[in-house]
């Protein structure tokens, strides 16, 4: 099913210049499904030892696995790979987030060190943005500010080492691992642009009212372009009847053949994440749903999707170790684990009034005033298009932004949030 939510990453009319990503050499085709053959070999052999393995596993493989999984090799982030972020269109995301870090700060009572842990930074454009913002705007923030990040892809984390050299920022973020960080330690804010998305996650189908879990193993058919092929069996673990059980959501009477996800990797990440936040908050900004619009008994092929060279399709088999593979965000579900870890719903909104009330609207109005010759007003039309994608309601305007606290006194969680306040009406 094509989800009209998705067209986000199709568009990359405009993007911010950015250095080239290094490439990795792959072996030569093999049967059409992926370039990279041997990676495809060590996939069918694991299976082969299993029988069969959870689709959330084979999710986990395909993107993240040493020498071969998409994220592991790190082709396909930016304009020139498979999808943008709103990060790669602009510094305008990551500088509007850095007044809401500034300002989380403040209502912390100014702590020392200030904690703004990142996880899943991509390339690292977002991180480089927020902390030069910081540098530039919010000297005293920026001088308690001690930076992380948490990646999980070696590749990436040299990207975005390199990044830092060649743009040379004021200062390095720290690369962390979730070990390196004690037990309730933290003081300031865990965020993330689309990591929960990139998470794997448990394909489910329903069939006669009963749920059923898919399994993919190696196709014996072997059927050219196809090494695998699904099966249906009983669930891999009592946690996902239990999931939909907490939302209350009866899948016994939805159509048979009923396909979609749960991310159970989200609660693990969440709990993690949870045990080492002493005192702050938690921001997630993706593209996703609440539970009722979910897990809508019409929204029958769930929504996974692959992105391939900025086209998205249904087919996790094909392009194997090359296309990236996602699935959209259950906020109730986070808000609900959230609430059970100690972490609670602040507010929740959405990227584009979140931008707008941290002052988008007011970079927008200052552009036609600041273009009085032909360059400008050129340059003008073209960021106005870029700031315009970033609210677009179809499209980046539309993710989610959730917010969450933990120890903080009730002074601290009365403190509106400017990024969720109503944005004022400049225009
Ligand atoms: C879709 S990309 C988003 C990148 C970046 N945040 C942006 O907005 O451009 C997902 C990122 O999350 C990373 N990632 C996935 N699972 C992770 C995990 N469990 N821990 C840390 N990073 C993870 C991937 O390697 C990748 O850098």
């Amino acid at each position: 099913m094509q989800c009209c939510g998705l067209l986000y990453k199709l568009t990359r009319r405009f993007y911010r210049a950015m250095p080239s990503f290094p490439s990795t050499p792959t072996t030569a085709p093999s049967n059409g499904a992926s370039r990279d053959f041997d990676f495809v070999q060590r996939l069918m052999h694991h299976i082969e030892q299993h029988g069969t393995i959870t689709f959330a596993e084979y999710m986990g493989w395909v993107l993240y696995q040493a020498d071969g999984g998409y994220y592991s090799e790190a082709r396909g982030l930016g304009p020139q790979g498979d999808f943008v972020t709103s990060s790669h269109l602009c510094a305008d995301f990551g500088e509007l987030l850095a007044v809401q870090f500034a300002e989380m700060w403040q209502i912390l009572g100014c702590p020392q060190p200030f904690q703004l842990i990142e996880m899943g930074a991509g390339q690292g454009i977002l991180a480089a943005d927020v902390m030069r913002s910081l540098a530039q705007d919010f000297p005293d923030c920026f001088a308690a500010l001690d930076y992380g990040i948490i990646e999980k892809s070696s590749r990436l984390k040299r990207y975005q080492n390199a990044l830092f050299q060649t743009w040379k920022l004021p200062q390095k973020p720290r690369w962390l691992d979730w070990d390196d960080i004690p037990h309730n330690s933290v003081v300031g804010c865990f965020f993330s642009n689309e990591l929960v998305d990139a998470l794997p996650v448990h394909l489910v189908e329903v069939s006669d009212g009963a749920l059923q879990e898919v399994y993919v193993q190696v196709n014996q058919d072997s059927a050219p372009g196809r090494p695998f092929v699904e099966t249906l069996a009983a669930p891999s673990t009592p946690a996902l009847q239990t999931y939909f059980d907490d939302l209350n959501i009866d899948l016994s009477h939805y159509p048979n053949g009923y396909r979609t996800e749960v991310n159970l990797a989200a609660k693990d990440w969440l709990q993690t994440l949870s045990q080492r936040l002493q005192r702050g908050y938690c921001l997630s900004i993706d593209y996703g749903y609440s539970a009722d619009r979910y897990y809508l008994p019409s929204r029958t092929e769930g929504t996974l999707q692959a992105y391939y060279q900025h086209s998205h399709h249904n087919d996790p088999y094909i392009n194997i170790g090359e296309q990236d593979l996602t699935a959209h965000v259950n906020f109730t579900a986070l808000e609900q684990w959230g609430e059970a870890l100690g972490l609670k719903t602040i507010d929740f909104t959405k990227q584009a009034l979140l931008l707008m009330a941290l002052g988008l609207g007011d970079r927008l109005t200052a552009l036609a005033s600041d273009a009085t010759d032909m360059a400008s007003i050129q340059h003008a039309i073209q960021r106005r298009e870029v700031l315009h994608q970033l609210m677009n309601p179809i499209g980046l305007g539309g993710f989610g932004a959730l917010v969450q606290g933990k120890g903080l006194t009730s002074d601290e969680v009365q403190q509106p949030l400017r990024g969720w306040t109503v944005p004022p009406m400049t225009m």
